[in-house]
Parts: C-alpha cells; sequence; structure tokens
C-alpha cells in the first residue's frame, strides 16, 4: 500500500520479484516500493491504561524488534499518575513479560527500546500540562522528533475533543500535514454510541485537524486474514467470476466468542453486541468481502468502495428489523464444561438487564451484483467456540443428474475464509467416494497459512501502528464509513429500545444462540453451518 508522496502509478509498482530457490513461486512485494516511516514522536495519552499495557508497548516492542520501527523516535506516555520515567518503564517491562506474543522478552531490543520511552505526567484538561509536553518534544535534538507527531488516543472517547484542542494550543498539531513534518491522531473504538455522537466526535476531531490526519482503528482490519480478502478476490481471475448473486446463494459471516463479557459488564452494559462487534468488525467485514474492485491500491478508492456498499445495504425499516434481525441474552449455562453465569448475573451488569450478547441479522445489499443475496451476520458471547469466518454459499447445481437423484443430500460447493483461529480458506466441492457403488459426497481442499508461511502472526496493533506511522489510511475508518455503519445500527437500535428481551430471546451459555437465530435462516431454507475445525 502507498507511502505518502509517492505518485500513485507508481505507488504499488513492485520493485522486486522474488524467486524461491525450486524456481516455482514467485512472490511480488508491492511494499518495496513505499516510502520509509520517518523518524517521530508517539505521544500515548491515557498512558496509564490496559491498552498501552496489553497492546500498544508490545506491538511498538515487536515493530523494533523486527527492525520496522523507524531510525530514531521516542514514545511518550502522557497520564495523571505519579511517575518517573524510570518507573513507567519498570511497568512496563512487567507487563511486557506477560502480554508479548515473543518470550521470552528479548532484553538486548529491551534494552534499546525502553531508552526511548519517557513519561510525561499531567492532566488531560490542565494546559499547563500540554505545555510540559511540548517543552519535552521541543527538547528533542532532531526535527522529525519535535515535528512529527502521532497523537494516540488511549482515552475515553469523551475526552478526544479536549486533548485535541489542546495539543492544538500548545501549538503541537497543525492543521495540515507537512509544512512542519506531519502530525496525525490515532483513536480508538467505541467511536460514538450512535450517528449523532459519532457525527460529534467526528466534528470534535476535525475542528483542529484536517480527515486526512485522523486514523480510527478498527482492530479487525489489522488482522492478516482480514487483509487478504483484498488479496484474494483481486489478484486471482478464477474467484472474482464467481462472486455475483447469478453463482453465490448467501453469504454467512460469524464472529463467535467463548467469552462471556467477564469484568467488562459497565463497558458492555452500554454498548451490547451491536455497538460492540457488529458497527465495525462485521460491517467492515462485510464490506471487503462484498465490495466492488477499487481503482486502485490507494487508501481513498478502497475506503470509497468500502462506503459505496455499506450504503448499498437495504435500510432497515422497523416493521423488518423483528424479521430480519435477532438478539439474545445468555443465561447461566457451561460452555466446553466450564460453568459460566447468565449475564444479567455478571458484575456491573444490571439484574433486569435487556442488552444483547448475541445478535444475528439477514441484509441485503441494493446493488447489480448483489440483489437478492442475503448476507447473514451473527455474533455472541459465551457460544461454544471462538471463530470468525466468512462462509460463501454458492447456488446449488440445476436439479438433473445427481441432484435429481440426491436432492438435499448433495451439497450445495462453499469456500470459507477463515479469519482465526487456524486461520486459511477452504473449499468444499463433491467427489465421488471411491468403490464400486455410485456414491458422492463433499470433499474439503484446504489452504492454511500455518502450513503454507509457518506461524507468523503478528498482532493486528503492530501492523496498524505502522501504517499510522507511515501515513497509509487503508487499514483505518473514514469519517463517512463509521457514520454509515451507525445509520444502520440505529436503525435495528430504534426498533430494539422500547421493547424488553422476550422469552425467545435468551439462549443457555455454551448454545449457538437464541432458536429464533436458526428460524431466520430457514425462512429462506438457509441454515447457519458451525465454523470449520480444520485441525
Ligand atoms: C473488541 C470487542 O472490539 O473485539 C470485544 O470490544 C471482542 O468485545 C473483541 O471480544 C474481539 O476481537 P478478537 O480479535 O478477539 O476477535
Amino acid at each position: 500500500m502507498p507511502g505518502l508522496d509517492i505518485p500513485s502509478e507508481l505507488s504499488h509498482r513492485p520493485l522486486v520479484n522474488q524467486t524461491t530457490a525450486a524456481g516455482e513461486e514467485v512472490s511480488c512485494r508491492i511494499e518495496e516500493a513505499r516510502k520509509p516511516v520517518e523518524p517521530c514522536s508517539i505521544v500515548i495519552f491515557g498512558a496509564s491504561g490496559d491498552l498501552t499495557a496489553r497492546k500498544l508497548i508490545p506491538a511498538f516492542y515487536h515493530l523494533h524488534k523486527e527492525k520496522q520501527m523507524p531510525s530514531d523516535f521516542r514514545i511518550i506516555g502522557f497520564a495523571r499518575r505519579e511517575k518517573t520515567d524510570e518507573s513507567f518503564r519498570n511497568e512496563l517491562r512487567q507487563a511486557l513479560d506477560q502480554f508479548s506474543r515473543t518470550k521470552p522478552v528479548d532484553d538486548q531490543v529491551w534494552k534499546d527500546f525502553s531508552t526511548r520511552l519517557l513519561y510525561c505526567q499531567g492532566d488531560i484538561t490542565d494546559s499547563a500540562a500540554y505545555q510540559k509536553l511540548e517543552k519535552q518534544l521541543s527538547s528533542f535534538g532532531s526535527d522529525p522528533l519535535r515535528h512529527n507527531l502521532l497523537f494516540y488516543l488511549a482515552t475515553s472517547p469523551s475526552q478526544f475533543g479536549e486533548v485535541v484542542e489542546q495539543v492544538h494550543d500548545a501549538g503541537l498539531l497543525q492543521h495540515e500535514d507537512g509544512q512542519k513534518g506531519w502530525q496525525r491522531i490515532v483513536v480508538e473504538k467505541p467511536f460514538g454510541h450512535d450517528l449523532e455522537t459519532a457525527q460529534g466526535l467526528n466534528r470534535e476531531l476535525t475542528r483542529y485537524a484536517k480527515e486526512q490526519q485522523v486514523f480510527r482503528i478498527d482492530h479487525y482490519l489489522g488482522k492478516e486474514t482480514v487483509q487478504n480478502i483484498l488479496m484474494f478476490r483481486f489478484s486471482n481471475s478464477i474467484f472474482e467470476r464467481l462472486w455475483n448473486r447469478d453463482i453465490i446463494d448467501h453469504f454467512q459471516i460469524t464472529v463467535s466468542e467463548v467469552l462471556g463479557v467477564g469484568q467488562r459488564g459497565g463497558y458492555y452494559e452500554e454498548a451490547g453486541a451491536l455497538r460492540d462487534m457488529v458497527q465495525n468488525h462485521l460491517l467492515q467485514v462485510m464490506s471487503l468481502v462484498a465490495m466492488e474492485p477499487p481503482v486502485s491500491l490507494d487508501a481513498e478508492p478502497i475506503r470509497d468502495e468500502k462506503v459505496k456498499l455499506l450504503k448499498s445495504i437495504r435500510p432497515l425499516k422497523p416493521e423488518n428489523v423483528a424479521r430480519q434481525v435477532v438478539r439474545g441474552q445468555y443465561f447461566a449455562g457451561s460452555v466446553n464444561g466450564e460453568a459460566r453465569p447468565g449475564y444479567r448475573q455478571e458484575p456491573k451488569v444490571k439484574p433486569d438487564s435487556n442488552v444483547e450478547t448475541y445478535v444475528a441479522l439477514k441484509l441485503f445489499v441494493d446493488n447489480w451484483r448483489w440483489s437478492g443475496v442475503p448476507f447473514y451476520l451473527r455474533t455472541g458471547k459465551n457460544l461454544p467456540m471462538s471463530a470468525s469466518e466468512v462462509r460463501i454459499q454458492f447456488r446449488p447445481t440445476p436439479n438433473v443428474l445427481f441432484a435429481a437423484q440426491c436432492g438435499q443430500a448433495l451439497d450445495p460447493n462453499a469456500l470459507t475464509l477463515r479469519l482465526q483461529p487456524d486461520e486459511g480458506i477452504s473449499l468444499r466441492f463433491n467427489g465421488k467416494v471411491p468403490g464400486t457403488s455410485l456414491e458422492v459426497r463433499p470433499v474439503r481442499m484446504h489452504f492454511s497459512y500455518d502450513s503454507e508461511f509457518g506461524a507468523y502472526t503478528p498482532e493486528a496493533y503492530e501492523r496498524l501502528l505502522l501504517e499510522a506511522m507511515v501515513g497509509d489510511a487503508t487499514l483505518f475508518i473514514r469519517r463517512d464509513e463509521v457514520e454509515t455503519a451507525w445509520q444502520i445500527v440505529d436503525s435495528i437500535r430504534k426498533a430494539w429500545d422500547t421493547k424488553p428481551l422476550s422469552n425467545r430471546e435468551f439462549y443457555a451459555a455454551g448454545t449457538w444462540g437464541p432458536v429464533a437465530s436458526d428460524d431466520l435462516l430457514a425462512q429462506s431454507g438457509h441454515a447457519w453451518h458451525e465454523p470449520l475445525v480444520v485441525k
């Protein structure tokens, strides 16, 4: 994907073609042509929180270990608690020992990395703290370290506006990249609570920065397998030809989780599965699976197509919500033999809460390619298995020959993109069972990342932080994308808000959601397929 100042016609031109020793597979390194990451300083607001310890620092450490960080950099943690650089580093080292994806932590790498970690104590609402931050940045020896600034807002969204205004007033944020280095703002979900609050946040963020300086994270886009959706579709000729309403019967997008809400009850009571997962991760996956080919691999054309797809999703009128959306809440049960409390018994959850921990939707995309093809999406907590996958279910063969003989027993073809775990792609088709009788049964062809490329799976945050430092917005969510996704979700919420959950909407922890979710597919003669287990 592109670097900032590479003309777009050059930005994706491969520089090197590599051939394996066997002279067979030629891989094309598109990224070779992009600009190296410039030296910069990263300021993490809210640096005492979990995100910094669990995700951000381990990701920066691994980028450094793999020599992906710029030649020079500083990471400043900004937070209210009293700490010295030394105690900040010690805390982070302990966290890294616990959360690093590679263990043990490499002491040599840490030693070099940790000298670049600094702490700035201050209150987010206090302008004097930003003056202190400004002084700290100005003390750095080089212009890029002083002016190339990545502001990571690991704070509550209600503080986004304040931080952006304060960094601007302290002279650290220019309205445009480029005059004196670059400045970018990285934010995390929850990105608003509904369309109105998301629009409000967007206004706050862009009061002092351009939209191009705002990088909204959806960590699903940092996953290798999710990025591979575009490669799979647009670097192969055979699949894309099948990618339309004439050949595909329906899609099933599943993101299931074995964990309940655990200690996150307080957050979850405000969110629910629809806001927590559908508004972002599931709709993002759907847009990549269903979008039209972009005119180039640059960030804006790709994001244009994603928005176009989201805008083509047929709006759900209140009377259709009951028919096309199923919500559920888990009650006590057991997951893989482990007892689980009901959602209403979880800490910080109201004993009569109506918040959904499961949601299944049937969406239609009203465009030329997908007219009439259902997209089924489902996600839930305390389900029997943790798995994320996209199943592309092809139409059955005409009702002649084998289909005429076998009827329902003849499986239609299916392609499964396994996003996690056991990352890979599987194609299901029918074959003859060897022997003298004429017997047909489904067989599978598997591609596994692990066996093809080895077990290297960088954390989503590593990729996303790197992209933010490079300034490539492809894997981040644009303002109109967020707002369009909220429109879809808001129309559903409106229909639910006044209605308490009915008995049919509860499911036991450890099952595949409420019965109504099976009925949702059965209306059209479809049925959910359990996520594929390959190992
Ligand atoms: C987060 C949600 O965005 O994604 C969590 O807030 C959820 O509720 C998580 O558990 C799932 O992410 P992953 O990468 O584990 O599939």
